[in-house]
C-alpha cells in the first residue's frame, strides 16, 4: 500500500496559502547554499523555473504516494539531469533538500519536526530516483 503524505501536503497548502513566494525564498536559499549551484542558473529565467518547480514538488508528492502519473514525471526530471543532459552531480542534491526544507520552514506558520520529517522523507524518495540515473 502507497503511503499518504498528509503532513506535506497540507503544509504546501499553508505555504502557497500564506501569500509567501515560497519557490522564490526556496531559489534565494538554493543559488548561495554551495558555490557550484548559483553558476548552473547564471542564463536562467527563475520566474519560468519557479513554476517549472512548483509542479516538480507536485510530482514528487505524486510519486510518493504511488501514483503512476507522479512516476512518469519525475523519471522525466531523471533524464533531463542526468550526467549526459544537465549534468547535476548527486551531491548537489543535498544543498537541494536542505533548502527546499529551510523555505518550508520559514513559509508554514505551522512548521515543526513531524512535517520536516515527512517532507524529507518524500522527497529522498524522488531524490534516489532521480541520482540513481546519474549515469544512465
Ligand atoms: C529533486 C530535486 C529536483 C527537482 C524536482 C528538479 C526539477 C527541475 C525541473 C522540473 C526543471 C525544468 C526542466 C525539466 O523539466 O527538466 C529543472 C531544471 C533545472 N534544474 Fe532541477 N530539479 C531538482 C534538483 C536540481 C539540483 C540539485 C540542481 C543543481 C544545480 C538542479 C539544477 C537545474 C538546472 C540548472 C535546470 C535548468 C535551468 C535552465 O533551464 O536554465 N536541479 N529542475
Amino acid at each position: 500500500m502507497a503511503r499518504n503524505f498528509t503532513q506535506a501536503k497540507t503544509s504546501l497548502g499553508r505555504c502557497i496559502n500564506s501569500g509567501n513566494d515560497l519557490f522564490g525564498k526556496f531559489y534565494d536559499i538554493f543559488l548561495v547554499s554551495h558555490p557550484s549551484i548559483s553558476p548552473r542558473f547564471a542564463n536562467t529565467d527563475m520566474s519560468a523555473q519557479k513554476a517549472l518547480l512548483k509542479n516538480g514538488i507536485n510530482l514528487a508528492i505524486m510519486y510518493a504516494e504511488g501514483n503512476p502519473i507522479g512516476a512518469s514525471g519525475i523519471s522525466r526530471i531523471r533524464d533531463t539531469h542526468s550526467a549526459t543532459k544537465m549534468n547535476i552531480e548527486p551531491g548537489q542534491y543535498s544543498y537541494w533538500l536542505d533548502s527546499f526544507i529551510k523555505a518550508v520552514s520559514e513559509t508554514d506558520p505551522q512548521f515543526g519536526p513531524e512535517i520536516e520529517k515527512e517532507w524529507r522523507e518524500l522527497l529522498q524518495m524522488t531524490i534516489n530516483h532521480i541520482t540513481s540515473g546519474y549515469g544512465k
